[in-house]
């Protein structure tokens, strides 16, 4: 099959390479020529494990392509993916959409023939009603203008074209991106409701993009992956349900994080005694810094905001408990460095180990590690941070903070270190090693993911969230 993706980040860029994999005919689509110029030439922009693997191999095979030319992408293909980001909007909870309503809108300006265009972008509940109404209206329009202008040929041809749009949620998680794309849990399709695709002649056209959907992603069907046909609107609220759920769970065991931290118990052995309850389980359960990233902060925001715009926003309040007990785990940790100097920054070295807000990332967007390395610097301590992939995104975003190569470097001297982002470097560090490069033994384990018991043979004073 031949098929576009628009929008090259970590959902687009993976998609397209994982579409290629699936044998499939891909040219990526971006606004960005310096994005397009990298990946054209085989290199991912940004760290996603065996993601620069895949692209080299399509890239080299001539499977996969890119351009930046939308003429291009109308021409080449009737099948569309869209993976542009839905930033939050400045000042505001809601989710900025304008990326998909561009890549809608040019599409719609160029297409001729039978389309159909997957949205798989994280959107409040109801665009993707929105956006079959704006392709289908694009269409006709562009019709009755050749017909106006007497270019019966093109006319014609525009009469019989459609845009149909469906949702096709993406749940792959940073880091095992590549998998998450090949190997979902299940693939969720939305489709309009009857009556609703239109042709320029604004005739009903037939739907196709179920059919399109089970080919394109036949071998990944083929190994039993649930599939779910739906609307278009629960589709896109599966996707947004789903972060804010696996949100909750995570404010949900840091909440019982500060109850253990003020009655003296042990958040890590709770959580392991409730994760063993099937009903429950266990991942997802572990108290630390809690959630950061592009995804579920942004996404539980607009989720309320798009209740309240629905008149239903009662319905999520919670959420904002959520975010604020997910905010609070970062104000407790820049405390508990204080408290461990007596009260004061002023004068101290502090190491931060870890800036992307997950392991095997270098993604710093809403990064708990960097706003912990940012608040601390701003209340006085000299901060000194090491990690292992994310220290060019992260002084881009934080330039003042002092950035080290090493951890070795990173601990040289330093008063307290704090382990922010749980890379598999910093849970194997020898604490005894680590005590001979230090001034003071004091750690602060963010994401409870250190031998707590070796540290303190070393000779460390340990302090964990949530561990009494
Ligand atoms: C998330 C969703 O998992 C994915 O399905 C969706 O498509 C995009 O958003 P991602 O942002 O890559 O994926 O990260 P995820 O692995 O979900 O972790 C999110 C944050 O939660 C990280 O900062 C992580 O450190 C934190 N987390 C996760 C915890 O604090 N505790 C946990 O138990 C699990």
């Amino acid at each position: 099959m031949r098929l576009t993706v628009i929008g090259t980040g970590y959902l687009g860029a993976t998609h397209a390479a994982a579409m290629a994999e699936l044998g499939h005919e891909v040219l990526g689509v971006d606004v960005d020529p310096d994005k397009i110029e990298a990946l054209s030439a085989g290199r991912v922009p940004f760290f996603e494990p065996g993601l620069p693997e895949l692209l080299k191999k399509h890239v080299d095979s001539g499977r996969l392509r890119f351009t930046t030319d939308y003429d291009e992408a109308a021409a080449f293909a009737t099948v569309h993916f869209v993976g542009v980001g839905t930033p939050q909007v400045k000042g505001s909870y809601a989710a900025d959409v304008r990326y998909v309503d561009a890549a809608i809108t040019e599409l719609s300006r160029r297409a001729v023939g039978k389309h159909v265009v997957f949205g798989k972008s994280t959107v409040p509940v109801g665009t993707a009603s929105r956006l079959q109404q704006l392709a289908s209206l694009t269409v006709s329009e562009r019709a009755r203008q050749a017909r106006e202008a007497g270019d019966t040929q093109a006319a014609d041809a525009l009469e019989n074209t459609s845009i149909e749009v469906a949702w096709n949620p993406e749940f792959l998680r940073e880091g095992l991106a590549v998998k998450d794309t090949l190997e979902p849990d299940r693939v969720v399709l939305g489709l309009q409701k009857p009556g609703a695709v239109c042709d320029g002649a604004g005739r009903e056209a037939e739907p196709a993009a179920e059919a399109i959907l089970r080919e394109c992603f036949a071998p990944i069907l083929a190994r039993e992956t649930p599939i779910i046909v739906t609307d278009t609107a629960t589709a896109e609220l599966v996707k947004v349900s789903a972060n804010a759920f696996l949100a909750t769970k995570i404010s949900f065991i840091n909440a019982v994080s500060e109850i253990c931290e003020a009655a003296g118990a042990d958040v890590t052995t709770l959580a392991d005694a409730i994760g063993a309850d099937a009903r429950i389980g266990r991942r997802f359960l572990n108290a630390g810094l809690g959630f950061g990233g592009g995804c579920l902060p942004k996404d539980i925001r607009a989720f309320m905001a798009r209740a309240g715009e629905l008149g239903a926003d009662q319905a999520l309040t919670f959420l904002r408990e959520v975010d604020a007990i997910n905010m609070r785990r970062r104000e407790k940790a820049v405390d508990l460095v204080k408290e461990s100097f007596g009260g004061s920054l002023l004068g101290h070295t502090v190491t931060v180990l870890g800036a992307a807000f997950k392991p095997n990332s270098d993604d710093v967007r809403d990064s708990p590690a960097l706003s912990i390395a940012g608040s601390l610097s701003l209340a006085g301590a000299a901060v000194v941070v090491h990690d292992p992939q994310a220290m060019e995104t992260a002084k881009r975003v934080f330039p003042t903070l002092d950035y080290a190569p090493s951890i070795d470097e990173a601990l040289a001297g330093t008063e307290m270190v704090v382990v922010a982002t749980e890379w598999q470097q910093f849970r194997d560090i020898d604490p005894v090693h680590a005590k001979s490069l230090v001034k003071r033994a004091a750690v602060l384990d963010g994401r409870n993911c250190l031998p707590t018991a070796a540290w303190q043979d070393a000779g460390w004073e340990v302090t964990s969230l949530g561990r009494g």
